[in-house]
């Protein structure tokens, strides 16, 4: 691993420097050789953004992604950790399991964090071994993909983990309240004004009775029913990937009372509104759905205010296969590391709602300090730190292709739209884990990313 120095780099509360990368750690470049060099010009230094909620799919049979596509896609997209979902096949429900995942991601394009299971085997009848899984590392555990609805096993989970400081990642949707829609032809993505306009060839008695498939009520009712059991337990409740503007009071009302509960939203929910959906397009099929304009300034102004804490993708690569269904079969989810950042860009910082130091927060600092890495994830842009970092150019932009992408999904929902195309490198532990063609000109001196 050479050492390079960034020259007139710009950082993100301002101003430029010359810094070194040596031995995993940024470095006095008045200390390095002279060899290998970038003009940094223009550019702007980041720690490595951080995402806790990432779908890498290993091991599953025929997976739709592995954990050296997804991680390439990671670093792609300037992320050098991403928290890998429990919900793989088998499922990662015991302390083997996480053993397993760690020992496939040694040498991956980013830090792989396993997330554990609440219950075993997502079934959500009996908790997983969740003290053996923080024996063997894990401080966040989730059934992501479905919503644990016993209450009392709830809080059984949350008293485990709070003897460790751990984190439950709720998957918010409360399964009776959306299942009993989610059989109609559109897959529970159809919206109260779309059901009543545009009558379906539906074979079942509608009995949706004019409210929406996945309805917003099932996500309310359930983050209510955790921010409650936050506060009985005091331990520590992370509600992923919300979409609704009323998720977002509920919130708010949590953290006036300085409650233990954090919030994440998706890029796809940040840009993206349930319209897409009615294209047909089995891409925009997602858990939860794409929901309106206005549920999507919610979002964005929460993310601004804080009180929606971290960005967290769900990147959700799926087969092609089980995209080419009609919408009530197709699986739910769409891919995101590529672009999360382009996305944020896009969508808060462009229109003045966040600057650099609150986007790190939301995509970097704060996402490792709620999955237990901010040790070496997350830190400062300062000498003597990990070399864990993301090198942006804020201005370059691109026409989105699904083809041109590392992961092995091609379900990605951004496919044909003009959006920032801000990552030129990223660095893992001081490793060049992504270059983007952009910086070959800027570089002089040293070996190329792919070592020539
Ligand atoms: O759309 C989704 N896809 N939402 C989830 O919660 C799970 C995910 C998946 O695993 O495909
Ligand atoms: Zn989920």
């Amino acid at each position: 691993m050479s050492d390079i120095i960034l020259r007139q780099v710009g950082l993100p509360g301002g101003g430029t420097t010359d810094i070194g990368i040596s031995g995993g750690l940024l470095a006095d470049p008045d200390r390095l050789q002279p060899g290998d060099q970038i003009d940094a010009s223009g550019l702007i230094l980041l720690p490595g953004l951080v995402d806790l909620h990432t779908h890498l799919r290993e091991p599953d049979a025929d997976p739709a992604e592995t954990i050296a596509s997804g991680t390439a896609a990671a670093a792609r997209g300037g992320f050098t950790a991403v928290f890998a979902m429990a919900n793989t096949n088998p499922v990662t429900d015991s302390a083997a399991r996480v053993r397993g995942i760690q020992a496939r991601s040694q040498s991956s394009s980013a830090e792989v964090v396993p997330i554990g299971a609440i219950s075993q085997g997502l079934a959500g009848l009996e908790l997983a071994d969740i003290v053996g899984m923080h024996q063997a590392g894990v401080t966040v555990f989730s059934d992501d993909g479905h919503c644990l609805m016993n209450s009392q096993l709830m809080e059984q989970a949350l008293y485990q983990v709070g003897q460790f400081h751990g984190v439950i990642a709720e998957h918010c949707q409360d399964h009776d309240l959306a299942s009993a829609r989610a059989w109609r032809p559109t897959g529970g993505q159809q919206s109260a004004e779309q059901l009543s306009t545009q009558p379906m060839a539906d074979p079942f008695p509608t009995i949706s009775g004019g409210d929406e498939d996945w309805p917003r009520s099932a996500e309310a009712v359930m983050v209510a029913r955790d921010i409650q059991l936050a506060q009985a337990t005091g331990s520590h409740i992370h509600l992923c990937h919300l979409s609704t503007a009323e998720s977002v009071d509920l919130v708010r009302w949590a953290k006036s009372r300085d409650l233990p509960v954090t919030a994440e939203v998706t890029p796809h929910h940040l840009l993206l509104d349930h319209s897409m959906v009615m294209s047909g397009d089995t891409t925009f099929k997602v858990n939860p759905p794409l929901r309106d304009i206005e549920d999507r300034l919610a979002l964005r102004q929460a993310l601004a205010d804080g009180i929606i804490d971290i960005v967290g993708t769900d990147h959700a690569p799926h087969r092609a296969l089980d995209k080419t269904l009609p919408i009530n079969r197709a699986k739910p989810g769409m891919i995101g590391l590529e672009y999360a950042l382009a996305v944020v860009i896009e969508t808060m910082v462009l229109p003045g709602l966040i600057d650099w130091p609150i986007l790190i927060e939301r995509m970097s600092v704060t996402p490792a300090k709620i999955g237990g890495i901010a040790d070496h994830q997350g830190r400062p842009v300062m000498i003597g730190e990990p070399a864990n970092l993301t090198l942006i150019d804020p201005t370059r932009r691109q026409q989105v292709d699904r083809n041109d992408s590392l992961s092995l999904g091609r379900n990605n929902p951004y496919h044909g739209l003009d959006l920032p195309d801000p990552v030129m490198a990223t660095w893992l532990n001081g490793r060049l884990t992504w270059q983007h063609e952009a910086l070959t000109d800027r570089r002089a001196g040293g070996p190329r990313a792919d070592g020539s």
